[in-house]
């Protein structure tokens, strides 16, 4: 079979089927009734219960959503059923939480207390029924999703990559308040429960199935069978070991306190309010969100009034921005071809072949290609953790030395080393044997668009797709337009980019872009501190008890003082006066993590810090001020349309504290600080 063949069946595979019991079941009367739900009764006296949203393409659970819930949870509880199927109704998965809209609009602590009351009543009355019911996943299930499986007697998940678990809630500086911190626990053992909770982690099918949050995990062709069965057999429901038991109980304290210590190394209680509250509402007061007084801060009232909730609610809101400008009905690919198999092409490529996209992987020699399909294996092995599936992504990554992709690619990344007149010839002959209506895209970090397409007869086709190091886990792309480039370009750029599950960026041809021209002035002005005296520890100390998740000279190690100091020249002109210290690590050729010196003595893979002196404000302030005035400048020349981009750029390009809501929400609040009551 071929590989597009095998990815067009995994993809009919995608699509829900018609079930032989369902075909036969029929409209429950007076089901017509609700626009969300559907009610069907099988020949054996269940009841399919389907969640459609109306007017959109993924379930949430509004306020009009619940109430039909509500309604429908009543009358089965009078009517009493055999049992109760809820599955989704929709290609896209099975539910993605709460309605995060709504979120936004609460004005008053007293909305956000009745939009937890709804759910937390909701699920505790689908507890109640006192006949089987079970939660049928498949796809994505996320927050209240999660929170109503677990309030369903029996949970089953389809097999599927698409199938996954998580309670995101703490990401949004909130908590699982619709029986989460209450159920899961008890389903899974604190430990997994506690882990999921508090990072906000997904699991995939079989991760649940091993963990116990679902009885069962099945193949899409026998889920609705296996759901049948489990309900008209109706075994006892799932318990926990003793070992997770005596956790959930005598235990508590001790687990609560080490998950404690751990969530302290990461997240400071002053900044991340949420998870220290989702561990004391589990610990005092066994998930029940209404148990905690209004000012306790494991309350949600407390949590809601944190400026952290509405940053991170505000982060949320501009994640879906960015997703958004990328429509899937603006370009689609099934085919890649990626020039430069180095650090950054190795890894494009390796992330679209994830995304099930077919990839030719173009370098000037095999043995060039080879660590780059040795990297691509590993990395499929980690994210797919599964022999077939790894397999058949290996099959969609084809060395191709002479370039014969080219001609059948729907795009063409061009990631070779940053040589202009290199990259000019490169794109004048792939231009002459490229399909006319596939993307041309460079991932240069420092060179002009208009430079590199000097050579093309078509210049304005040339966009770039600037992708982080490392790939596979920075989400951001800056989607680069030149003075030249015809808008279609980047339009398609952004679909593609949203087709590999990354977030574009759109900005314009300009030194740096946005991600790298804020970090240029950031790092120089820690390095000027470093000529100063202070201590290398007492900066990235400073940076990260800011927020900031690695401070700046951890960060040019990290990266590479000759990326950084290449970067900086082009940033600054070669005629700024370069730090001391970093010119001389240069100049013995201490390069930072990958030559085992640079600003810091690396160890296995690990810098070693000496003891760092006491931080200031003050110079936490002096540390961060250069980004936000360069962030503010970008904004005014228009490098990005708009603060809220940039701020979401930043957010997801360089980790800038979240918490904050991004620097320019940062810089204005700052100047206007928040009130704390709403
Ligand atoms: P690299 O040096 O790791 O890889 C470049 C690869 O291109 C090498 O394998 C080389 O053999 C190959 N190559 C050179 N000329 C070629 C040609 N004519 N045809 C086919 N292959 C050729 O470089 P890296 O770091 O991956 O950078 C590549 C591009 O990505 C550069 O434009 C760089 O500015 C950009 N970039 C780099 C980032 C980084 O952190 N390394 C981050 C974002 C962008």
């Amino acid at each position: 079979m071929s590989t597009s063949a095998i990815v067009q069946e995994r993809r009919s595979e995608a699509q829900p089927r018609p079930d032989s019991s369902v075909a036969a079941a029929s409209p429950v009367a007076g089901s017509g009734s609700y626009r969300h739900w559907r009610l069907d009764k099988d020949a054996e006296g269940i009841v399919w219960l389907t969640f459609d949203k109306a007017g959109t393409s993924t379930n949430t659970f509004s306020k009009d959503v619940m109430e039909e819930l509500v309604a429908i949870i009543n009358r089965l509880g009078a009517e009493k059923p055999k049992g109760l199927v809820i599955r989704s109704g929709k290609e896209s998965g099975f539910i993605a939480g709460a309605d995060v809209e709504e979120f936004t609009q609460i004005e008053h602590v007293e909305d956000a207390l009745a939009i937890v009351r709804r759910g937390w009543d909701a699920f505790n009355a689908l507890a109640a029924l006192p006949f089987p019911t079970l939660a049928l996943v498949r796809g994505f299930c996320m927050g209240g999703g999660v929170e109503l499986a677990l309030a369903c007697r029996y949970r089953i998940a389809v097999d599927d990559p698409a199938t996954r678990f998580a309670l995101p809630e703490v990401m949004l500086g909130i908590l699982p308040g619709w029986g989460g911190v209450h159920r899961l626990p008890r389903i899974v053992g604190p430990s997994a429960a506690l882990d999921m909770m508090l990072t906000g982690r997904s699991v995939d099918a079989r991760r649940a199935k091993k963990i116990g949050l679902v009885d069962d995990c099945v193949p899409p062709r026998v889920m609705e069978n296996a759901a049948r069965i489990t309900i008209l057999e109706s075994p006892r429901p799932h318990a926990p070991p003793l070992l997770q038991r005596l956790q959930n109980g005598p235990l508590k304290s001790v687990v609560a306190a080490l998950a404690r210590k751990q969530v302290e190394r990461r997240a400071p209680r002053e900044h991340y309010p949420a998870p220290y509250a989702i561990l004391e509402l589990w610990q005092k007061y066994d998930g029940d969100p209404f148990a905690p007084p209004p000012h306790d801060p494991a309350s949600i009232a407390y949590l809601i009034q944190h400026p952290t909730a509405k940053n991170l609610i505000r982060v949320f809101g501009l994640q879906e921005r960015m997703k958004s400008l990328g429509k899937a009905s603006d370009f689609q690919a099934k085919r890649v071809h990626v020039i430069g198999a180095g650090t950054m092409g190795g890894d494009i490529a390796a992330v679209c072949v994830l995304r099930g996209l077919t990839v030719t992987l173009q370098d000037t020699a095999s043995e060039r290609i080879a660590p780059a399909v040795k990297r691509a294996a590993d990395l499929f092995g980690r994210r797919l953790r599964d022999k077939l599936r790894v397999r058949d992504a290996m099959d969609r990554l084809i060395p191709d030395v002479n370039g014969d992709g080219v001609a059948h690619a729907d795009v063409i990344i061009e990631a070779i080393f940053e040589n202009l007149p290199v990259k000019q010839e490169l794109f004048a002959k792939t231009e002459a044997r490229a399909k006319p209506d596939a993307i041309l895209a460079t991932n240069t970090s420092s060179l002009k668009l208009a430079d590199i397409g000097a050579k093309l007869k078509d210049p304005s086709r040339l966009v770039g797709l600037h992708f982080f190091n490392p790939v596979p886990q920075l989400q951001l792309v800056e989607v680069v337009s030149g003075s030249a480039t015809n808008p279609e370009w980047p339009k398609k750029g952004a679909a593609f980019v949203r087709q590999i599950d990354k977030l574009p960026l759109p900005v314009k041809d300009s030194p740096g872009f946005l991600v790298n021209r804020v970090l240029g002035p950031y790092m120089v002005n820690a390095f000027r501190l470093l000529d100063e005296g202070v201590k290398a520890e007492t900066i990235d100390k400073a940076a990260e008890q800011f927020g900031m998740p690695m401070g700046p000279i951890t960060l040019a190690d990290t990266v590479g003082l000759d990326i950084v100091a290449a970067a900086g020249k082009t940033l600054a002109g070669a005629a700024a006066v370069p730090p001391k210290r970093l010119e001389e690590l240069l100049k013995a050729g201490k390069l930072g993590k990958k030559t085992g010196e640079g600003f810091y003595r690396w160890e296995k893979g690990k810098p070693m810090k000496g003891p760092a002196d006491a931080v200031t404000d003050d110079l936490i302030q002096r540390i961060i001020e250069p980004y936000l005035a360069e962030a503010k400048e970008a904004v005014e020349e228009g490098i990005v349309a708009d603060a809220d981009l940039a701020d979401a750029g930043l957010i997801f390009g360089t980790g800038f504290a979240p918490f904050t809501g991004g620097p320019l929400n940062y810089a204005k609040e700052k100047a206007q600080p928040l009130s704390v009551s709403r």
